[in-house]
């Protein structure tokens, strides 16, 4: 999930429509996401959730009325207008959006839209053949030549039992793609331009058809970089093992590999656009000198068993050979002597940048939401070595842009 260091300020608008309980969690995600929430809603949006059910969840009054004298001396609407750092609206009823894209500013959301500053994020909600109809689609466009950010609905079964485009998305993916927007505006732009390939997670290489061989990883450092690179502006694609149980970060374009071969091939086809390769992935160092073609049976009688392995491709050395003008970033796994076997891979390899982390330690690396890394760069750059301190995945992620950002740039100085 995207990491926030400031807390942004959230206006959400709730406008009247079945979806309105989403935007319940879409609260509650925010400020556990580690923003500032406040509400505003229509009359209509009243009729579906209650105001006293955000309130409960945010901790402030919910807005409602446009004309309100207790309103006015405390946040009225000017008020509420200047302080949002980002406007949401969600779910945004056709009517809202109606009135929206016309100027018209008959009731407490609409005033306060056209009272800000703050760029105004809309998550319509319909019905498909309301979504369909080529007024609403008109509205739109007038709303996006205005500036407002526009969250595509979903398609699927709808409340009143159509099928199709017009769904509100899941609190989460509404979640996840606000703060991405937000870190968007406020992040900045390191990697504005480029293209970063990922390998996250475990290889599994299979054994017969039903056992495999595998590790620990989770995807999680892999997927947390994902986010940071594409919230310092890159164009993200995430060469996953597929059995990582993340969502990819929205936005990201997620390829699923199973063995470390097929994990080459994928990378190898991508890379031929990348700027930087980014090699998070434990990918197993050795697979079987022949699977078997079918489920390995237990002999009575014989107590032990032996499976031939080979040596697997090394994905990270492959690209670095094959395709020499993309910066190359390595992690390490280490459980002892963590800094002489990562500068040793990093010259073995031929990489720019190593981050190494002790694996012995379970609060940090596999499975967990936390790391510690030493950060190692190539003789070639002037600085040498930074120490990332125990911090959330997304925290070293984001460090960790910052140091590629660092020796990507034109102007970084190389000894
Ligand atoms: O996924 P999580 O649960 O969040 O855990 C994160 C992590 C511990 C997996 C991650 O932080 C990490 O350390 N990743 C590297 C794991 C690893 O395989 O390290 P290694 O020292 O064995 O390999 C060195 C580098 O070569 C790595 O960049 C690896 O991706 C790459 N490699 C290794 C072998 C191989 N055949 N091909 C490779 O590309």
């Amino acid at each position: 999930m995207t990491d926030l260091t400031t807390s942004p300020k959230i206006l959400l608008g709730i406008t009247g429509g079945i979806a309105a309980y989403k935007s319940a969690v879409l609260a509650r995600l925010l400020i556990k996401a580690g923003c500032e929430v406040r509400v505003m809603m229509t009359a209509a949006a009243c009729e579906f959730i209650t105001p006293m059910t955000l309130q409960a969840l945010t901790g402030h009054e919910v807005h409602t009325e446009l004309l309100d004298e207790t309103a006015e001396l405390g946040m009225g609407h000017i008020e509420l207008a200047k302080w949002a750092d980002v406007v949401v609206i969600a779910p945004a009823s056709a009517n809202t959006i109606g009135k929206l894209a016309n100027g018209l500013a008959d009731n407490l959301l609409t005033t306060v839209c056209l009272a800000t500053d703050a760029p105004i994020l809309i998550a319509p909600a319909m019905n498909q053949q309301m979504w369909a109809n080529a007024i609403v689609q008109d509205n739109l466009i007038k709303l996006t030549r205005f500036g407002y950010e526009l969250i595509t609905p979903d398609s699927g079964e709808q409340a009143c039992g159509d099928v199709g485009m017009g769904r509100l998305p899941e609190p989460e993916v509404l979640c996840e793609t606000i703060l991405a927007f937000v870190a968007r505006r406020h992040l900045p732009q390191s990697l504005a331009g480029k293209t970063v390939v990922i390998t996250a997670g475990a290889t599994l290489e299979p054994i017969d058809p039903v056992r495999f061989l595998s590790n620990h990883s989770t995807g999680k450092m892999g997927y947390a970089l994902a986010a940071a690179c594409r919230d310092a502006g890159a164009d993200v694609v995430l060469v996953s093992g597929k059995r990582v149980h993340l969502q990819a970060p929205q936005g990201v374009r997620r390829i699923d590999v199973g063995t470390a071969d097929e994990m080459l091939a994928v990378c190898l086809d991508v890379c031929r656009t990348a700027d930087v390769f980014i090699a998070t992935a434990a990918v197993a160092d050795y697979k079987m000198a022949t699977i078997a073609p079918h489920k390995i049976k237990k002999t009575d009688g014989v107590d032990g068993m032996t499976l031939e392995l080979i040596k697997n491709p090394d994905v990270l050395a492959t690209i670095v050979k094959t395709y020499p003008d993309v910066l190359s970033v390595g992690f390490a796994a280490e459980t002892q002597d963590t800094e002489t076997y990562a500068k040793g891979k990093l010259v073995a390899k031929n990489l720019d940048m190593i981050a190494v982390n002790d694996v012995s330690d379970t609060s940090i690396g596999f499975g967990s939401d936390d790391n510690a890394m030493m950060v190692f760069f190539a003789d070639k750059y002037a600085k040498t070595a930074q120490k990332l301190p125990k911090a959330p995945k997304s925290t070293i992620a984001r460090q960790l842009v910052d140091c590629i950002a660092l020796i990507s740039s034109n102007n970084y100085s190389i000894k």
